[in-house]
């Protein structure tokens, strides 16, 4: 055997006896369980662990003592049996902890674990404004290989290039939900990955535009679709020239409420406690009402969201549009005058047929006693009258 082939099986040995070291990689506040030694054969004597090589407990397996070390995890660590537990991970836990000891044969033992506590933060909170900045981070505390990578809450698409933070400048709805970072060790293979629900706060957008009847009333819309965590200090509507605000709410000890005092005498809302919804009635609306509207909630730490809607004020309509049949037109003339006009004309017609009809009989009869002077006709055998025509006829034979 060569000197290198040597070392190579006593490297080899070295890593069978020890077991070589096994990386973890757990959520802050998750429970952690290191065992010493297989599962199956963990019938020790005594055991010791050691966080960064300082004793966290001994622990006489034999006779059930326990000696407390200085480490700080040891505040918190509990031994099971011969294994240790972490109830809550933080991230100064993060590190190497190594079991060694002697089983019940009398062998030496050793397990070494690399624990990596990952955390996930987002600022400056989980719950953001429409169009603000937001970042999420992603750390894998202790010198790590790992890949760390943000996915969107779509699932399939990955935001950006690897990487453990993940900054947006604006948010939009779509941002709003669940991302996940995900941890894959250098094989590739996800080690663990970590869940982080983005809320995203807006006014209703729509509608854009309001139209009011003048003289009427106009709904000036301005909610939040779900109540949010976010404190709101105040707000109110503002014509947008000039921008002072017509009507403000403001909190008081008791709660957000429209102040009375600079309401204006048309402006009404049904609720004076408020809650997510700010929307206005403006009452007896003029034209000069019409414009636009900006609704503004100041939250909590000088944040603030605005909605604008454009008030159109309609006058009202000519009864030309009007959609009664009387009220129709033709020609500029009202539907109902044409059929009155057709109605008569009809009448007179049919007047003028039958006083025409009525003298072509009186001639014809002339005729036929003209034509025969001499030989008397007895009345009977008189040709039958003409048939009476029919009206369509009649009515054919006058147009011809
Ligand atoms: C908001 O309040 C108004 C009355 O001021 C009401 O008509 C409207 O339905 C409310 N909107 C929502 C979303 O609750």
């Amino acid at each position: 055997m060569s000197s290198s082939e040597t070392l190579l099986w006593i490297t080899l040995a070295l890593c069978a006896a020890t077991g070589g070291s096994e990386v973890l990689y757990k959520k802050r506040g998750q429970v952690v369980m290191m065992y010493c030694g297989d599962v199956d054969t963990r019938i020790t004597n005594y055991v010791e662990w050691k966080h960064n090589s300082v004793l966290v407990f001994k622990i006489n397996t034999k006779r059930g003592g326990i000696i407390k070390g200085s480490a700080a995890v040891a505040k918190k660590a509990k031994p099971i049996g011969d294994s240790l537990k972490i109830p809550s991970v933080e991230a100064g836990d993060t590190g190497i902890y190594i079991c060694s000891g002697v089983d019940i044969n009398g062998n030496q033992i050793r397990k070494e674990y690399k624990l990596h506590v990952v955390s996930v933060s987002v600022s400056p909170s989980d719950t953001v404004l429409i169009s603000s900045g937001v970042t999420l981070r992603c750390d894998v505390e202790g010198d790590s290989t790992a890949q760390v990578q943000w996915k969107k809450p779509s699932g399939a698409e990955h935001h950006g290039s690897p990487g453990n933070t993940v900054t947006l400048k604006s948010v939009t709805l779509a941002d709003a939900g669940q991302w996940t970072c995900q941890i894959k060790d250098n094989g590739g293979k996800e080690v663990e990955k970590i869940e982080q629900v983005i809320t995203v706060v807006g006014l209703l957008q729509s509608p854009a535009e309001v139209t009011a009847p003048l003289g009427g009333a106009a709904q000036l819309p301005c909610f939040l679709p779900d109540p949010v965590s976010l404190r709101i200090m105040g707000g109110g509507w503002a014509r947008e020239a000039p921008t002072d605000h017509f009507v403000t709410f403001s909190r008081k000890v008791s709660g957000l409420h429209w102040k009375d005092t600079d309401i204006l005498s048309r402006v009404t809302f049904n609720q004076q406690e408020l809650t997510t919804n700010f929307t206005v009635t403006l009452e007896n609306v003029q034209l000069a009402d019409a414009g636009v509207y900006v609704c503004t909630v100041d939250f909590d730490g000088g944040r603030s969201l605005k909605t604008q809607l454009n008030l159109m004020v309609e006058e009202e309509r000519e009864a030309a549009v009007g959609s009664s049949f009387g009220e129709k037109r033709v020609l500029g003339v009202a539907l109902w005058v044409w059929f009155a006009v057709a109605a008569v004309s009809f009448i007179l017609i049919d007047l003028a047929v039958i006083i025409v009809i009525k003298h072509r009989r009186k001639k014809r009869r002339t005729f036929f006693v003209k034509r025969t002077p001499r030989q008397p006709i007895h009345r009977t055998e008189w040709p039958p009258p003409l048939p009476r025509p029919e009206h369509s006829a009649v009515n054919i034979y006058v147009f011809m």
